[in-house]
């Protein structure tokens, strides 16, 4: 069996073996001046390079990068879907084109990592009204004798509304049983691992696509998708990575049902790696979504049993998830953090039953109800409609 490891030093040797040097892993706080709140993509702190200034290493480059999204929040817990993943990633900054760069895919996947090309599925970018179909890639997929999808929205690659765009070409593989059916966008069993974009153009905020004049690809793998389909799992949480927490957490917290058990690994390690960069929780930003994804934890744990705590983790399943990200803050030094807010969290829900026990609050509550508890007593709507029906999610949706 081929381990989480074993398959990073794999992509990035054959990328090495083909030219390209290893850019250093980031934080997952993004560069300044970016929007958004995590780094989401190996290519994210390349923007720069992608956009024309030369790298310091050269136009060949790979590297692993942690990443954090959370539009795949309400996602998290089916087969393939984390909150924080890792993404191994491969460039060409104005050097070599996108026919090479999936020829290059195809071959490790299959060669490398010995995946039949009839498990294999590819999409491209058929085409929309401002840019024709990616003839290119097309032709090039169907050389290698792989089965190709067009689609105009789900093949257009960019990072936000404007700047670096491009369509681009992902690869799926069957992870159903018996002989592959339908295609990526009519079975969702055809998983998607390895996106390749054709860095082509910057949208300006008219709409309008500038052509970039050194074009560029930018590749993005996700680790635990594959190693989920090389380990031959049924979903990315039953791969080697995630033994300890299947293991530790029911004799933690007793027999937890599979979305518990799911949701707790998920948000228990995505906190772990978040504080691991020191990022602190905090009423807003990426701070604000650490808080959020610890009382995710934290409710999850109490709905069954309320004497359920943190402090129960072993410091060494934090020690090891630390060690995997190659993160050095001090195991106990995340622990305290967990902890602080694990007490915080139960003052506030207790000052919440408290203030919501009075007449006031036991019939219908008005909006101008939901402003005064939230703005005099610190109670979020969704945290008292938590505490009135007795269950559910008080921290929503992280995404807003
Ligand atoms: N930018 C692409 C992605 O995020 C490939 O790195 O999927």
């Amino acid at each position: 069996m081929i381990s989480t490891d074993r398959t990073i030093r794999m992509f990035l040797e054959f990328f090495r073996e083909r030219g390209h040097e290893l850019v250093p892993q980031e934080s997952l706080i993004p560069p300044s001046g970016d929007s958004v709140l995590f780094t989401t993509s190996g290519m994210h702190p390349l923007t720069p390079y992608l956009l024309g200034r030369p790298h310091p290493l050269g136009p060949r480059l790979t590297n692993l990068q942690r990443c954090l999204r959370t539009t795949d929040l309400d996602e998290v817990g089916d087969s393939t879907h984390l909150t924080v993943f890792e993404m191994l990633g491969s460039w060409s900054l104005g050097d070599y084109d996108g026919p090479r760069s999936l020829r290059w895919g195809c071959e490790l996947l299959r060669d490398g990592f010995g995946i039949d090309p009839g498990r294999m599925h590819v999409t491209i970018f058929g085409g929309d009204e401002q840019v024709g179909p990616d003839d290119e890639s097309w032709r090039t997929w169907e050389e290698l004798g792989l089965p190709v999808e067009p689609t105009t929205e789900e093949n257009w690659w960019s990072h936000e509304p404007t700047g670096l765009c491009g369509p681009d070409s992902e690869i799926f593989v069957w992870t159903g049983p018996g002989m592959p059916q339908g295609t990526p966008t009519t079975d969702d069993r055809w998983v998607e691992v390895w996106n390749h974009v054709m860095m082509r153009y910057v949208r300006h905020s008219d709409g309008s696509l500038e052509p970039l004049r050194r074009p560029s690809v930018d590749t993005g793998l996700g680790l635990e998708r594959l190693v989920r389909i090389l380990q031959d799992r049924p979903s990315v949480f039953d791969i080697d990575i995630f033994q300890p927490w299947l293991t530790t957490l029911p004799r933690l917290w007793g027999p937890l049902d599979e979305s518990s058990m799911r949701l707790l690994s998920d948000h228990l390690r995505s906190c772990i790696v978040v504080l691991g960069d020191r990022i602190v929780p905090s009423p807003n930003g990426g701070g604000y979504v650490l808080r959020r994804l610890i009382r995710r934890v934290l409710t999850t744990l109490w709905r069954d049993e309320p004497t359920r705590t943190l402090s129960d983790l072993p410091i060494d399943l934090i020690e090891g998830t630390l060690g995997h990200f190659r993160q050095s803050r001090p195991p106990r030094e995340v622990r305290t953090v967990l902890l602080d807010e694990e007490r915080r969290f139960g003052r506030l829900l207790e000052r919440g039953w408290q203030v919501l026990s009075r007449p006031r609050f036991t019939g219908p509550l008005r909006d101008d109800d939901y402003r005064y508890l939230h703005e005099t007593h610190g109670l979020p709507r969704d945290l008292v409609m938590y505490l009135r029906v007795g269950h559910g999610d008080p921290t929503g949706n992280v995404v807003r």
